[in-house]
């Protein structure tokens, strides 16, 4: 029996977090795991060139993004990984589903939105430094998603209005030509939030993450940082009221979290707080970080495995858009 299809695109802009990492990342790999689905992660390198217009960092966050999934146990066997890049089909898909898209979505979209308000804000022109590829890129993820016949998609929250349009797409579609797309369901994957070292949601754009693969020195370094009080050391302290102790969670047993909980609760030093918790994410991340640093040392491998995935996708990729374009009469 086939089973249904499972995608989702990993946007490569630099080394992805914990928060990246518990909140999409484990629960893929967890999905991927179940077998309920036949599973297709990609690379979302078109997406990235919308904002990074460096070669070098380009082809550098390909790699620490393909690495790190592929060290935290990704199975190349079980989800066909590849690079939005190596399917030109997906191009295509692209200008056949824009020609169905009402102007109005993008004017909606969110990220599009948020950058012409903030230029607005800011007294400038609202288009200023908005290009075509920020402003279509909702159509881009639909050809993404519905070159496969994507059944589910999992997607963090922001990326719900996305899903929305791209079934949107499929309406428009198909009211002309028939059943042809297949309309995706969205499945958002984590409503826990990771905090990052100030507090507030780890992300990229506040500066305040924990880079999954740092050396450990700059690793401790960087946990020493987490916010704290100034209580002293002899002074109780409440876990639930705790920064480090809401991110030793995600990395320790019930146990060890009830263990930390008494010594917070007799007093303990923000040091040593922060010393167990560098000890058990370290722990946890020691295997990965090897197999993460084998891997970049070896870009080749990772180029091999994401051509593997390329070629298992392209002939049904091939076979669809021949469908598509003959719905259209593009092909007769
Ligand atoms: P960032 O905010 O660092 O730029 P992205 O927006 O690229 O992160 O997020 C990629 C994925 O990681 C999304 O699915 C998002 O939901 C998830 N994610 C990002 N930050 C967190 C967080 N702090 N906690 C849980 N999940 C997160
Ligand atoms: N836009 C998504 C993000 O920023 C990445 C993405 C691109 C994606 N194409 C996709 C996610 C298709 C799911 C399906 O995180």
């Amino acid at each position: 029996m086939t089973k249904p299809i499972c995608l989702t695109g990993i946007k490569p802009t630099g080394m992805p977090h914990l928060g990246n990492y518990l909140g999409a990342i484990k629960p893929a790999i967890e999905m991927a795991n179940s077998n309920q689905y036949d599973c297709f992660y990609f690379i979302a390198d078109y997406h990235s060139l919308t904002t990074i217009h460096q070669p070098k960092l380009m082809s550098q966050y390909v790699y620490e993004v393909a690495a790190t999934w592929l060290s935290m146990g990704l199975d190349p066997e079980k989800v066909t990984i590849y690079r939005q890049s190596d399917l030109p089909q997906i191009m295509e898909m692209n200008w056949i589903l824009s020609c169905f898209t009402a102007k109005g979505h993008m004017n909606r979209a969110h990220a599009y939105k948020a950058l012409s308000q903030a230029n607005i804000d800011a007294g400038r022109d609202s288009d200023q430094g908005v290009n075509m590829g920020i402003y279509g890129y909702p159509v881009l993820m639909a050809a993404d998603i519905l070159f496969l016949r994507t059944n589910l998609v999992p997607v963090g929250a922001d990326q719900l209005q996305h899903i929305e349009i791209a079934r949107e797409i499929v309406s428009s579609f198909n009211a002309v030509y028939g059943e042809v797309l297949v309309a995706p369901e969205a499945m958002v994957q984590s409503e826990t939030l990771i905090p990052g070292l100030d507090g507030r949601k780890m992300s990229k754009s506040y500066q305040n993450t924990i880079p999954l693969f740092l050396p450990e020195k700059k690793l401790q370094k960087l946990i020493n940082k987490i916010k704290t009080d100034s209580l002293p050391p002899e002074a109780p302290k409440d876990p639930a009221d705790s920064l480090i102790f809401d991110l030793y969670k995600f990395f320790s047993t019930k146990q060890q979290q009830d263990e930390l909980a008494a010594w917070f609760k007799r007093g303990i030093g923000w040091g040593e707080a922060k010393a167990e918790l560098f000890k058990v994410i370290n722990a946890g991340l020691e295997q990965p970080r090897a197999r993460y640093e084998e891997l970049m040392a070896n870009p080749k491998e990772i180029d091999r495995i994401l051509e593997m995935g390329a070629e298992k996708v392209r002939p049904k990729a091939q076979e669809f858009l021949t469908k598509v374009k003959k719905a259209t009469g593009i092909i007769c």
